[in-house]
């Protein structure tokens, strides 16, 4: 209810005039005192006129306190006289308008011009200040060559971000033909990202929810398709709006990859807040990580969002860490040994870590997690990222 300011005790026919040209219902305040405290009382309060009863120089002051505290405030200020002096001061102090006494007409347009003034500003501030939910993020695990450990990091290191952390963590099979994210875990693949598809252009959480399959609390996975020849109804388009609504469900989402660069993959690298290259310590994987990282660079993914893994680092076959590091031209973030144990807990179904969390595979997995993902705030980039490519490619 808007607020009318005016040390009169009685209303008189004038005041009553003016109470109708502000709009019936108000609440009369004797002192702008008492005009403030209102206000207090009523947050979502947006005007107040101020009589022609109450001093010039208070009334002005009044206004600029309350452009300050309370800016979606309208104040209209009611004179006996308007010259052009008063004029420039009122504006200048905040007030939206003058209007003369007895103008009932003209009081009725400027307090809807301040009121619709007051929704805008208020609108305005809601969409700043409305803080967005926190969006997980998502972290693509690729080789560009097969038999890296692609399926075995992006299952283990789901695990290790949702074991004992709290986060909810969603592992997503991206090698749409021939993915073995479920049989490795010996899950039933009931339902697949196949059944995404009479979803696409309008998935929703709801329906993104329902194609999980759960394996321990907190940690659920997307599976990829049974039948052959489902893979190519998936669209680039689709795995980007699956990925958009997991990315609001969880902290985490782990996207396991084909060992190809295709438009399905960038779309995951795309959206990712983190690239895990593997490689094993051999001629062919390496060629292969130096082509992917110059691709990676050509399109624009920062270097510093990325890591590249070494995966079997103790395999005696002639290169070592070193020589990794020569050809990337950079660190290698994290070294996984090789073991045989990895196989072999592979073929039981139970990853190695909850077979074994202690093993110095498990714990080379869990010091990534912790190191590269878990304590690191989350990266900003992704539209810079994007714009950058679209530059790139427009050039
Ligand atoms: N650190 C390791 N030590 C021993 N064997 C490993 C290791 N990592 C992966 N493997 C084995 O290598 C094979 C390929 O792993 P996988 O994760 O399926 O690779 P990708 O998904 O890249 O094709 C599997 O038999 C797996 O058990
Ligand atoms: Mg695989």
């Amino acid at each position: 209810m808007p607020i009318f300011c005016e040390p009169i005790p009685q209303p008189t026919a004038s005041t009553e005039d003016l109470m109708l040209g502000i709009g019936g219902a108000v609440s009369t305040a004797g002192t702008l005192q008492a005009a403030a405290e209102m206000l207090d009382s009523e947050p979502a309060e947006t005007l107040v006129v101020i009589g022609p009863e109450v001093a010039t120089s208070d009334a002005l002051e009044f206004a600029s306190a309350l452009r300050l505290a309370r800016p979606a405030v309208g104040v209209i200020l009611v004179r006996e006289w308007v010259d052009v002096r008063m004029l420039t001061d009122a504006l200048r102090a905040g007030v939206r308008e003058v209007v003369p006494a007895g103008d009932r007409a003209g009081l009725i347009v400027a307090c809807e011009r301040s009121h619709e003034v007051s929704l805008r500003q208020l609108a305005a501030s809601a969409a700043t200040d409305a803080v967005p939910a926190p969006e997980g993020r998502i972290v693509t695990v690729f080789a560009a060559k097969g038999g890296c450990g692609k399926t075995t990091f992006a299952v283990n290191l789901g695990l290790a971000l949702a074991t004992g952390t709290g986060q909810r963590v969603c592992v997503v099979d991206l090698d749409l033909a021939f993915g073995d994210v479920a049989i490795s875990l010996q899950l039933d693949p009931a339902r697949t990202i196949i059944d995404a598809l009479p979803m696409a252009g309008h998935l929703d959480t709801t329906g993104a929810a329902s194609l999980l399959t759960s394996y321990r609390p907190g940690l659920e996975m997307l599976l990829a398709p049974v039948v052959p020849g489902d893979a190519e109804k998936i669209s680039p388009a689709l795995v980007g709006e699956l990925l958009a609504v997991l990315r609001g469900i969880f902290d985490y989402v782990v996207v396991d990859t084909p060992a190809q660069l295709s438009d399905h993959v960038l779309t995951a690298m795309d959206a990712s807040a983190h690239i895990v290259l593997l490689t094993t310590p051999e001629v062919p994987a390496l060629k292969n990580l130096r082509v992917t990282l110059d691709l990676l660079d050509m399109l624009s993914y920062p270097a510093g969002l990325r890591s590249v893994v070494l995966n079997r680092s103790d395999s005696k076959v002639g290169l070592g860490a070193e020589d990794v590091e020569r050809v990337v031209r950079g660190l290698i973030a994290a070294q996984i040994p090789s073991s045989r144990d990895v196989p072999v807990s592979i073929n039981k179904g139970l990853p190695i870590m909850l077979a074994s969390p202690r093993h110095p595979v498990s714990q080379a997995i869990t010091r990534f997690a912790r190191q590269r993902l878990l304590e690191v705030p989350a990266a900003k980039s992704r539209s810079q990222r994007r714009s950058a490519r679209r530059q790139r490619k427009a050039a």
